[in-house]
């Protein structure tokens, strides 16, 4: 099993693989897991990937090209792709089990500040929750979900399983976009280039319900 992840802080990845039964697996080729900088994939000179989210709002969201790009130099046909985000499918057991199943090539793209500009969506597989909460960024989820699945790998440690679930605020964020207005062809939404603040506060009211009877219709019972 080869497991790619995809980071802004790639020294948080080493050291927890650099250690334990992690290690131990890598060194017994059980496993191989490669770390890619996605800030290697910007092509804005000071090394820029993020920027202010449309519309207004707190914090900087990842942009498109470098997560895409990042994506792209280590993806082929049978690799599954996933972004870490509080707004993904809650991983458990089985999950992690499918995956190993499913495929032989992982790649896992961890983000950090307020998330990802929703477009990336169109270039993975799906999102993936450790849980929820929300953490400062997707490299320790990047990391449990790399660890329970490396349980699973046949010759890493004996068989084993557990759950975990529970929400706080019963409904998922909004979509966030950021440069550019359009991205391969996919635009950011009229009404967030709109500059009218109580419309879009509305809009996200609405994209917050629809996200969430998308996404986790579960949380609205
Ligand atoms: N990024 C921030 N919080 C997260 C969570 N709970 N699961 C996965 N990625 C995240």
């Amino acid at each position: 099993m080869r497991i790619d992840i995809l980071t802004l802080f790639p020294n948080i990845i080493s050291a927890y693989i650099n250690e334990s039964i992690i290690k131990r697996a890598i060194n017994k080729k059980l496993i191989e897991i490669n770390i890619i900088n996605i800030r290697d994939y910007t092509l804005l000179k000071n090394g820029q990937v993020d920027d202010t989210p449309y519309g207004g709002g707190a914090g900087m969201v990842l942009m498109c090209e470098p997560v895409v790009r990042a994506i792209e130099a280590v993806r082929d046909k049978n690799s599954l792709v996933y972004l870490l985000t509080p707004q993904g499918a809650s991983f458990n057991e089985e999950m992690a089990q499918e995956i190993v199943l499913k495929t032989k090539h992982l790649i896992l793209v961890c983000g950090h500040y307020e998330g990802f500009d929703e477009r990336i969506l169109n270039f993975v597989n799906g999102e993936i929750s450790i849980g929820d909460y929300v953490l400062t960024g997707g490299e320790l989820p990047g990391l449990v979900v790399m660890d329970a699945i490396s349980r699973f790998i046949p010759g890493v440690i004996r068989e084993e399983s557990f759950k975990d679930d529970s929400f706080k605020d019963n409904m998922l964020d909004y979509p966030k976009y950021t440069k550019p207005r359009e991205f391969r062809g996919l635009k950011v939404p009229d009404i967030l280039l709109s500059g009218d603040h109580a419309k879009i506060k509305e809009y996200r009211e609405q994209e917050k319900l629809r996200v969430t009877k998308e996404k986790r219709p579960d949380l609205l019972k």
